[in-house]
């Protein structure tokens, strides 16, 4: 490995996609695509348990050399603590192709393209209230969607899954991969313009799903056509916020309810979202979704992969019914769905929401957030944003513990936003589920109120909790933190209750662990 270079450098590495042809008869050769560090997304954000699982998109022999390097590390600190447990090794939904890869790694030509209608991914927006009127932040992406054949998308998604092929799976599965893999292999549009987003009252949210986010009030007028005042991005990504006409709309100042605008694009079959309207004042419910609204298994890549890509999304037990009873109880509260999952994704994610939890926006990881600093920070850009456009709402922050950004995030937002955070309740994923080995950081919790926060194991726990009212720590739930890593396996840690905790001095070698192994991997994935 060479040895790290200061700065921010012109990155390169390698993708291994399968390049499949468009004829009619595909020959499936695999060749490595050269891409930039635009294009590929670092380690880290959000850090799985990848065993000898790397990220499946990207080439697989990158890290062989740093898992030998950082098992020598851990024998030498006579530890057998496996690789993954310390490592930031790249989840499994980073590193999709976008762009030029894309296009090339399907054989497709300009003159392909061209002929194919454009689409839009229009992702549910949230407005605040403003001197002058309500303000829509748009959101989502402008793509193409190539006609590949069934064969090449059976390829592609084998890409994806670990130990098996797609032709193994049961035949609804299979659609779903196929549908899944497509939505990854799209080409997207750069600096195009959004015009002509039409919005007219939405309906109070239909039979299926929940009410709430808005689903009980009724939305009066708002009827006009936007145009967006930039262009996509050079990743067709588009994120402005708007200034709309009232057209009978009800003033943020004189209501609490939230009012709703379908929003949909001229030109885009698929492109219709809501936009919530969300007054200065109230309670937003600010939720992850992976582990947390929804089995996925995030941190045992191959069953995580098989539920991302071919499984029907399943709810997490009986989280659903906690989230109905604030709906309704609260029928103003606003939810806002949030998850670092890629925006090639996003609509599946929006449907299994939009099916089984109240209605509310939504923020994904966008196509620019794949930098190397950006994308360790995507869920602190998004959460300051939402705080920053609502000052005066408070705001409960739920999701699980596998995700070391949202560890690390979660009580920041206590520290640099005091006043509006209401609550924090994180699922111990890890006491729940003996597949999750992946440790946690409770350090961030150090200096918060108890009052505040609350670790739980089943949705349950959340019963009866008068979280309008500040009752964010249900006492019945024993909390077992030691405010340093947790749940690390192989009897580490076993000392301070079955939470696990670490000694000072397990603490110190864990902690320098994480970043020596995290750097590592950023060293071997950037230069090579
Ligand atoms: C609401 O805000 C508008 C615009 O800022 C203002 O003209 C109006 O007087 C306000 N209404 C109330 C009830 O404060
Ligand atoms: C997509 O390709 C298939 C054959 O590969 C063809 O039958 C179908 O008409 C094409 N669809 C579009 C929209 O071009
Ligand atoms: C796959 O996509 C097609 C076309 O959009 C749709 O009709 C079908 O229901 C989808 N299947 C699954 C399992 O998502
Ligand atoms: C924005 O995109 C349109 C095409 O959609 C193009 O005509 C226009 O020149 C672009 N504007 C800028 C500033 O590049
Ligand atoms: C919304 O409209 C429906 C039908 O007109 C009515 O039954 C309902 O009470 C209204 N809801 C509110 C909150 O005004
Ligand atoms: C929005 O544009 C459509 C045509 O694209 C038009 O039919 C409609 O009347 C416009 N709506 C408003 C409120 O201007
Ligand atoms: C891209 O990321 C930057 C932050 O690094 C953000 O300010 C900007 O709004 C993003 N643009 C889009 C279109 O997402
Ligand atoms: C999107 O909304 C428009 C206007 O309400 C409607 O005509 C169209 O059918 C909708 N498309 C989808 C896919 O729901
Ligand atoms: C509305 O949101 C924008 C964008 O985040 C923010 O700059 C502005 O301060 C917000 N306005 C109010 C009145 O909160
Ligand atoms: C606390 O958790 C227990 C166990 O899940 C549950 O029965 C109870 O309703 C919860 N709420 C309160 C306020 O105790
Ligand atoms: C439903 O939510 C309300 C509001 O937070 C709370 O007071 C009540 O105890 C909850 N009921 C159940 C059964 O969780
Ligand atoms: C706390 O520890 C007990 C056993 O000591 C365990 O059963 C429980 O799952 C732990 N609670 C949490 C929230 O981790």
């Amino acid at each position: 490995m060479r040895p790290a270079k200061s700065g921010r450098q012109a990155l390169s590495a390698a993708l291994l996609i399968a390049r499949v042809s468009a004829s009619p008869a595909p020959t499936v050769v695999p060749v490595i695509i050269n891409i930039n560090n635009n294009d590929i997304a670092p380690p880290v954000i959000t850090p799985s348990p990848v065993e000898s699982y790397p990220s499946p998109v990207v080439q697989r022999d990158i890290l062989s050399d740093v898992e030998s390097d950082v098992n020598n590390v851990l024998s030498s600190l006579g530890s057998d603590l496996p690789s993954w447990v310390a490592s930031g090794v790249p989840n499994f939904f980073q590193g999709f192709p976008t762009g030029d890869a894309v296009a090339s790694s399907l054989g497709l030509k300009s003159s392909d393209l061209a002929p194919l209608p454009t689409n839009v991914l229009n992702v549910d927006p949230y407005a605040n209230w403003t001197n002058s009127g309500w303000n829509v932040r748009f959101h989502g992406n402008v793509y193409k969607q190539p006609n590949t054949s069934i064969s090449d998308l059976n390829t592609l998604a084998n890409v994806f899954l670990i130990d098996t092929k797609i032709t193994d799976l049961p035949e609804s599965e299979q659609d779903q991969a196929r549908n899944l893999t497509a939505e990854i292999f799209v080409v997207q549009q750069p600096n195009v313009a959004v015009n002509a987003i039409h919005l007219e009252p939405a309906a109070s949210q239909g039979s299926s799903g929940q009410p709430g986010g808005g689903g009980s009030s009724n939305t009066t007028g708002g009827w006009q056509n936007v145009t967006l005042p930039y262009n996509t991005t050079a990743e067709g990504d588009f994120d402005a916020f708007v200034p709309i006409a009232s057209n009978g709309l009800t003033a943020g100042n004189e209501t609490s309810a939230i009012q709703r605008l379908n929003t949909y694009v001229d030109g885009a079959s698929i492109g219709n979202a809501t936009a919530y309207l969300v007054p200065p004042t109230g309670l937003t419910v600010v939720s992850d979704i992976d582990d947390i609204l929804r089995i996925t298994k995030i941190y045992e890549p191959k069953q995580g992969l098989l539920n991302s890509f071919a499984k029907p999304f399943t709810p997490w037990e009986n989280m659903p019914d906690i989230y109905r009873n604030w709906s309704t109880s609260l029928p103003n509260m606003h939810f806002h769905y949030l998850t670092t999952t890629p925006e090639q994704i996003t609509r599946n994610y929006m449907q299994f929401i939009y099916s089984t939890y109240p209605g509310g926006s939504f923020d994904t990881r966008p196509l620019n957030f794949s930098d190397v600093s950006a994308t360790l920070s995507i869920r602190k850009f998004l959460l300051q944003k939402i705080f920053e456009t609502f000052p005066d709402r408070k705001f409960i922050l739920i999701a699980d513990t596998s995700n070391s950004d949202i560890m690390r995030d979660y009580p920041e937002m206590v520290t640099e936003f005091p006043e509006q955070v209401q609550c924090i309740f994180l699922r111990n994923a890890s006491a729940t589920d003996s597949g999750d080995k992946f440790p946690y950081d409770t350090s961030g919790f150090k200096n918060l109120s108890q009052s505040q926060y609350m670790f739980f194991l089943n949705p349950d726990d959340l019963t009866n909790l008068d979280i309008a009212n500040g009752e964010c720590y249900n006492k019945t739930i024993p909390q077992n933190l030691t405010f340093s890593y947790q749940g690390l396996p192989l009897g580490l840690g076993k000392h301070s209750g079955a939470g696990g905790g670490l000694t000072t001095k397990e603490a110190a070698g864990a902690s320098s662990l994480v970043a020596l192994v995290a750097s590592m991997l950023t060293a071997a994935i950037v230069f090579i």
